[in-house]
């Protein structure tokens, strides 16, 4: 009980500093870009047009390409379960107890999630519009990945979720730009657009995540240096892990769809080790004085792991074969 009693006053004394934090990383509703700005607009006359080029532009890409953005769509559009878990870490309050008025914790995570809900929207949108996907069987997907929830392994843990948060902006800050090289590279202006803008707000949001864990390494350093080792010795599980095709449990569709990523190069197992080691660079987590016996055995794992992932991925083959998903008819050409 003691230790979680001084994570949670680390959490009440960076509170004071969130509002700026929301300030310095988010962008207000008046400013920031909507999905509509970057799809058609149906209300104009010529409407129909945009939508041909939009199909004729998707006559380009290939079928692991569209498993691809589907998974990355769907795990956008699963929002409502990453809300409802950073919700109930602790050190945040929804309902304060004694002001009767939620935190600046609170407030952060709803504009964290106001800025997100606009990617999912906009991935849907365009397929939708694209006429290349079975949208019903994507829908259905989402509902399932909702209703089957997620754990990440952070617990109600605010260090190990800032860990996790960090990490995974900073993996969806490079598929969504990646996805976005590749249309433009076929030709699809459109699409290249919304994946890098996207991308940009993932950027943001890692830069704030990995901020509130530097934060906390200032005030809890051997505390935050053994969540950060515990979370990395679990290996940083994808929020879609438990995704699932309609009429199939839970058990390859992530797979399948995490080797196609590998295949396009749109996230892999160097990335994973990229991270790592931008984030150990990040906190330097090297030059970290006072630490417990305990946290510094945790600090020497966490500097040697990159290259031992290395050197584990080094042996490792992706495989070739195409799982042939519901959500994509299949006569992509790559
Ligand atoms: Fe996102
Ligand atoms: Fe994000």
């Amino acid at each position: 009980m003691a230790l979680s009693n001084v994570r949670l006053e680390v959490m009440q004394t960076i509170e004071k500093k969130v509002d700026g934090f929301i300030d310095q990383y988010l962008i207000p509703v008046e400013d920031i870009w909507q999905p509509t700005d970057l799809l058609p607009d149906l209300q104009k006359e010529n409407y129909a047009e945009d939508i041909d080029q939009i199909r004729e532009e998707a006559k380009e890409l290939g079928y692991d390409f569209w498993v691809v953005l589907v998974a990355d769509m769907v795990t956008e559009e699963a929002l409502p379960t990453y809300e409802s878990w950073l919700m109930d870490m602790e050190g945040v309050e929804q309902h304060g107890k004694s002001r009767g008025e939620s935190n600046s914790w609170a407030k952060w995570v709803r504009h964290w999630t106001g800025e997100e809900n606009r990617h999912g929207d906009t991935l849907n949108k365009y397929l939708y519009l694209s006429g290349r996907v079975n949208m019903k069987e994507i829908e259905k997907t989402t509902q399932y990945l909702i209703n089957d929830g997620f754990d990440i392994g952070t617990g109600r843990d605010p260090y190990r979720n800032f860990v996790y948060t960090s990490f995974q902006e900073l993996a969806t800050n490079i598929s969504h730009k990646r996805v976005g090289q590749l249309a433009k590279k076929k030709g699809n202006k459109m699409l290249a657009k919304m994946c890098n803008i996207i991308a940009g707000d993932e950027m943001r949001h890692y830069m704030a995540y990995r901020e509130f864990v530097k934060t906390i390494f200032e005030h809890d350093p051997s505390e935050m240096m053994l969540a950060f080792h515990d979370m990395m010795k679990k290996k940083i599980v994808m929020p879609a892990q438990f995704i699932r095709e309609s009429g199939e449990g839970i058990a390859s569709a992530f797979e399948n769809f995490s080797n196609a990523a590998q295949r396009l190069g749109v996230y892999t197992t160097e990335d994973y080790i990229n991270i790592l080691k931008t984030l150990n660079n990040y906190w330097e987590i090297d030059k970290m004085r006072g630490l417990t016996d305990e946290a510094q055995k945790a600090r020497d794992y966490l500097m040697k792991l990159p290259d031992r992932m290395t050197r584990i991925a080094d042996r490792m083959a992706i495989p070739e074969d195409q799982h042939k998903f519901k959500w994509v008819e299949p006569n992509g050409t790559l």
